[in-house]
C-alpha cells in the first residue's frame, strides 16, 4: 500500500519502521524539510517531502502530530486527504496529578475534529492504543497472540484497508464500530496509559468474551438495541 506519514516524531519512526518492514510504500512529510529526510532514511522509507507531498502520496495518509494540532493540519490539507484513508493515532490526554486526562469533553474526539475539518477525509481511529515502542516488535506478539489494533470509522472502504494494514504487521484487527465510538476509544487510550504507567496490568481487567459474562449455559449473550448493557 501507498501510505503517507504527517510527522517525524516517535509514532512516525515506529509506524513507519513497521510498515516499510512489511513491504508498504512509505513517504514522510514533515514541516521541518531535514526532520522529514532523517526519518525517511531512519525507517528507510521509500521517499520524504512536504506534508502536503506525503498526503498526496498515500492511499493511506497517518497524522502523527500532537492531538490539539490534528484538525488545523488537515483542514489546511483537506483538497489532498479527500477520498484517502486518513489514520488518526493521536491522544488528546495531558498528564495530570491523577494520571492522564482527556483534554477533550469526552463526548466528541480528535478524530471527529479531524473529519469535520477535512469532510472529504475517511477518518479511521487506530495505532493510538500502545507506545511508540511497540510498533517495533517485528511482529508485536505478546504471549503468543498477536497484538489487537482497535480501530473505528464509518467508511468502510477504509475499514477494510486499515484492517489490511493491520494484518499485514502480524497484528490482529479488533473493529470497534463507527466513529462516534472514537471518543471511547480515545478515553481507553487514558484509561490505560494511567494504569501501564502505575505498573498495573490494564488487560487484566479484560477477561476473554467467554469468561467476561458468565451465565449458566457458558453462551454469552448478545444485548439488543434496546437492551442496556450491563
Ligand atoms: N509517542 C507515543 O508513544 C504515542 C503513542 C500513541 C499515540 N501517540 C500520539 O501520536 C501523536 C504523535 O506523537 P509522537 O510521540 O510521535 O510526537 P513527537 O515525537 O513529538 O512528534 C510530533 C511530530 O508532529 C509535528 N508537529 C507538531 N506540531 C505540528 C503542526 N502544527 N503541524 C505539523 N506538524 C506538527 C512535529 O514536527 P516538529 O518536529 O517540526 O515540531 C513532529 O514531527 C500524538 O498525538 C500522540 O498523542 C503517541
Amino acid at each position: 500500500m501507498r501510505i503517507g506519514i504527517l510527522g517525524t516524531g516517535n509514532m512516525a519512526t515506529a509506524l513507519g519502521g513497521a510498515w516499510v518492514r512489511s513491504g508498504h510504500d512509505v513517504v514522510v512529510g514533515g514541516r521541518d524539510p531535514g526532520a522529514a529526510a532523517a526519518t525517511a532514511a531512519r525507517v528507510r522509507a521509500a521517499g520524504h517531502g512536504a506534508l502536503a507531498e506525503a498526503a498526496a502520496h498515500g492511499e493511506i495518509v497517518l497524522v502523527a502530530v500532537p492531538a490539539d494540532a490534528a484538525p488545523d493540519l488537515v483542514r489546511g490539507l483537506a483538497g489532498d486527504l479527500a477520498g484517502r484513508t486518513v489514520i488518526d493515532c493521536t491522544n488528546p490526554v495531558v498528564h495530570g496529578a491523577d494520571g492522564p486526562m482527556l483534554v477533550t469533553d469526552g463526548a466528541t474526539s480528535v478524530a471527529r475534529r479531524m473529519t469535520e475539518a477535512a469532510p472529504g477525509a475517511h477518518v479511521v481511529k487506530a495505532f493510538h492504543l500502545c507506545h511508540a515502542s511497540v510498533w517495533t516488535l517485528d511482529p508485536p506478539v505478546f504471549e503468543g497472540e498477536p497484538l489487537a489494533v482497535p480501530y473505528c470509522g464509518d467508511d468502510p472502504a477504509a475499514l477494510d484497508r486499515v484492517a489490511a494494514l493491520i494484518t499485514s504487521m502480524g497484528c490482529a484487527p479488533l473493529p470497534c464500530g463507527g466513529l462516534s465510538r472514537a471518543p471511547y476509544l480515545e478515553a481507553t487510550a487514558a484509561f490505560a496509559i494511567g494504569a501501564w504507567f502505575s505498573g498495573a496490568q490494564p488487560r487484566h481487567a479484560f477477561p476473554a468474551p467467554a469468561e467476561a459474562v458468565l451465565v449458566p449455559d457458558g453462551t454469552v449473550p448478545v444485548p439488543s438495541a434496546t437492551t442496556a448493557v450491563r
